[in-house]
């Protein structure tokens, strides 16, 4: 039999040896009998292909990255070390629970740890993203109500300022959306809440600090009204950011939470990679987890699969076991420090936040927490649209901020410096501002060429969004 990789060119870039296959397995109108044409690269022109796509790529190491609502702190490097340790990384999902200890032991411990900064009582570390996360809290949600004989509570309510997942992960669920509206301070308008209560309503989800960057002030009374209708509260946890260490969910009252492992606990984001969301439940859900959930007896630690209500698998095995390395990484490294992380995310934001009003328009002029929204309402007025301050910033080496989001403000500019920046990348970026700011006063046509600098140029946005080519051709 011909051997199928032969080179056109000469040039070797992997060295596959010679097969000689037996013909007889393969049917004879399967077998390839000519050259497969796989490209004829050297090694070194391989990775130099590679290396310039990398190069495109904005990330964190690169320069800073305020994308509101998503938290793009640090990953410090020992994370990556830690996860690529042969034990972990080469332990097969499969193997008994005899032999896994170590990793066992890690989920183990990390459950323990996610508890205490919670305050909630039992965990699953299943869900791979926070959007997923919520899917697993409003099953639990659901399942507890069919269980109590309570499957009338068919409405779940959602604040006007959430993110778009909350909304979706309680509709895909089979809940009906009911929206309630923030008051002229930015928070839950606690009147039109108590109007939209009855014995229907299963849930709220709620942020705190909501996506605003507020803290909803009035939990305490949330929490009362949802649990005197016999209603539950579930947590999204992706500002966690803002509270490490100062409150927790369970002490506002809140009996589901997810928390998102790749923003808070700094496990690489971005670009589809993979995320986890684990849910934290107060004691009476635990046995609606989906199973399994990590126990301990003795000094051996087991999978236990008998969760008596459990709502079944979310995922398969127990979630992104090398994300789960990594935030435990990051919290053993940090301790008490948790706190500090917090502190200084909050106050990163709110220094950003008063050099930049007044310039730029602040719809709710309150202390922020870990990011704040601002609007480009009147540099939109003077012929440059968020999107195109977006773009302009992209010339400077910064990640635009989140845009457009959320809703219920007006060309919106999210903000989240998170703790990991230093003054010097905090004042720069607020100069970069500021002088966008005064060129869209004196030349907004200057600033719409923007983006010059980056690989993509301007693109015509309408073009990409009404006739997508999405596939590669030479
Ligand atoms: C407030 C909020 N909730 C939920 C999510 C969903 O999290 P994930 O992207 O991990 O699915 C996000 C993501 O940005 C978020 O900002």
């Amino acid at each position: 039999m011909k051997t199928i990789f032969e080179k056109s060119n000469g040039v070797d870039g992997i060295g596959v040896c010679d097969v000689e296959l037996s013909g007889q397995c393969i049917p004879s109108e399967l077998l390839r009998d000519g050259n497969i044409g796989l490209p004829q690269l050297s090694e070194l022109e391989v990775m130099r292909h590679y290396k310039e796509l990398s190069d495109r790529n904005f990330c964190i190491e690169k320069g800073f990255y305020p994308l509101g609502s998503c938290t793009m702190k640090y990953n410090p490097k020992v994370n990556e070390l830690l996860a690529s340790l042969e034990g972990f990384c080469n332990l097969h999902p499969m193997q008994n629970d005899e032999d896994s200890q170590g990793a066992l032991e890690l989920m183990y411990n990390l459950q323990e740890a996610l508890k205490e900064i919670t305050g909630m009582d039992e965990v699953t570390l299943q869900p791979a993203a926070g959007a997923h996360g919520e899917l697993t809290g409003m099953m639990i949600v659901k399942k507890y109500f069919e269980l109590k004989g309570e499957s009338n509570r068919k409405k779940v309510i959602v604040p006007d300022s959430a993110h778009g997942t909350n909304p979706a992960s309680a509709k895909m669920c089979g809940f009906e959306i009911v929206e309630v509206k923030s008051n002229d301070r930015g928070q839950v308008d606690i009147e039109a809440l108590r109007e939209l209560l009855d014995s229907d309503v299963a849930a709220i989800m709620m942020t705190n600090p909501n996506t605003l960057g507020i803290f909803e002030e009035r939990v305490l009374e949330i929490s009362k009204l949802m649990h005197d209708n016999g209603s539950l509260l579930y947590y999204d946890g992706a500002n966690f950011n803002a509270i490490m260490g100062w409150t927790n969910p369970a002490l506002m009252g809140f009996d589901v939470v997810h928390l998102n492992l790749h923003k808070t606990f700094s496990t690489p984001h971005g670009g589809g990679g993979p995320g986890a969301g684990p849910v934290c439940v107060r004691e009476y859900l635990k046995e609606f987890l989906p199973s399994p959930v990590i126990k301990k007896e003795g000094d051996k630690y087991y999978r236990d699969y008998n969760l008596k209500h459990s709502i079944g698998k979310v995922r398969s095995f127990y979630g992104n076991f090398g994300v789960l390395v990594r935030a435990y990484a990051y919290i053993l490294m940090m301790g008490d420090n948790l706190k500090l992380a917090s502190a200084d995310a909050v106050l990163n934001a709110n220094y950003i936040k008063e050099k930049l009003k007044g310039v730029y328009d602040l719809p709710y002029d309150e202390p922020c927490m870990h990011e704040f929204v601002l609007s480009g309402e009147k540099q939109h007025q003077q012929g440059v649209s968020t999107l195109g301050i977006a773009k302009r910033l992209m010339d400077s080496n910064c990640h635009p901020p989140t845009v457009y989001f959320p809703l219920i403000v007006h060309e919106a500019i999210m903000i989240e410096p998170t703790e990991s920046e230093s003054k010097e990348v905090l004042d720069g970026f607020i100069d970069t501002m500021l002088k966008i700011a005064s060129e869209i006063e004196e030349n907004p046509e200057e600033v719409l060429k923007s983006p010059q600098k980056t690989p993509i140029k301007k693109v015509d946005e309408t073009l990409a969004a009404r006739h997508p080519d999405l596939t590669f051709k030479e």
